[in-house]
């Protein structure tokens, strides 16, 4: 079966038709920019660019940077403009789209969906933590492979700081920190989230996951295993269409 996925980010929207038999995109996905400031009006007109692109017209699934509840209300807006809190994005882009069957999940649980199913997750029991390393850090955790969904532990506290504004990549670049001094402060926050949940599994994923090799060798003392995600850029995508597929299809 296929599904359109779509994941919107601070830079940009993507999507493609997803393979869900597969858990890999059927075509080659499609980008836009994530209009600046990224209100939804704007996101909306930049979902459509995407879907049409395709000349798509069944169900869609989109990831949103956000808590999201119900499959279509936005709860919260760190990174993105904050008028979109309350917001019924469902109905929104469903509107937008003609009527397309919409569902919106947030970003990291599409993210961890994905990887539970067809990566680094695959037939893991126990509790494990996948956390996005991105703009800001997202998280999904899964117990015997069922989602906790809206977790948002990167807004976890450290060092009296919201954890994602010292160890998402973006304070790597910001900061112009090395890897090895980055890498410091992420073992802080995963000893900080093995404290409270003591995993089995930390899924690491986000850009950074495509180069796992320069910074987890400095990340010592936690007693989980940690692994890079495996899907890379399309687990938002792979996993919008599988939480689509479950409510559509
Ligand atoms: C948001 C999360 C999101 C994460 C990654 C955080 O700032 O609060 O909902 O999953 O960024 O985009």
């Amino acid at each position: 079966m296929k599904i359109f996925g779509l994941d919107i980010g601070g830079s940009g929207i993507k999507g493609a038709p997803v393979d869900l038999d597969m858990g890999d995109l059927a075509a080659e996905r499609h980008r836009v920019l994530t209009p600046q400031p990224a209100t939804p009006d704007g996101v909306a007109d930049g979902v459509r660019q995407v879907v049409e692109h395709f000349g798509w017209t069944g169900p869609v699934g989109l990831t949103f940077p956000g808590v999201v509840t119900g499959g279509s209300t936005i709860r919260t807006a760190a990174n993105v403009d904050k008028s979109w809190i309350d917001t019924d994005a469902g109905t929104l882009f469903s509107d937008r789209l003609g009527g397309l069957p919409v569902t919106v999940v947030n970003d990291a649980d599409a993210a961890g969906v994905a990887e539970m199913h067809f990566g680094a997750g695959r037939d893991r029991k126990g509790t494990v933590v996948l956390l996005t390393f991105g703009t800001g850090i997202g998280s999904a955790v899964f117990v015997d492979g069922v989602l906790v969904p809206n977790t948002e532990l990167g807004h976890l506290e450290l060092n009296g700081h919201d954890a994602e504004t010292r160890a998402s990549s973006k304070a790597k670049e910001d900061g112009d920190l090395t890897w090895e001094h980055w890498a410091r402060r992420v073992q802080r926050y995963l000893a900080h989230v093995e404290m409270l949940f003591s995993p089995e599994l930390f899924v690491i994923g986000g850009g950074v996951s495509r180069k796992s090799e320069k910074f987890l060798p400095y990340v010592k003392g936690i007693r989980a295993e940690i692994v890079p995600a495996q899907l890379l850029n399309n687990a938002g995508i792979v996993g919008a269409a599988m939480y689509a597929a479950e409510q559509h299809g």
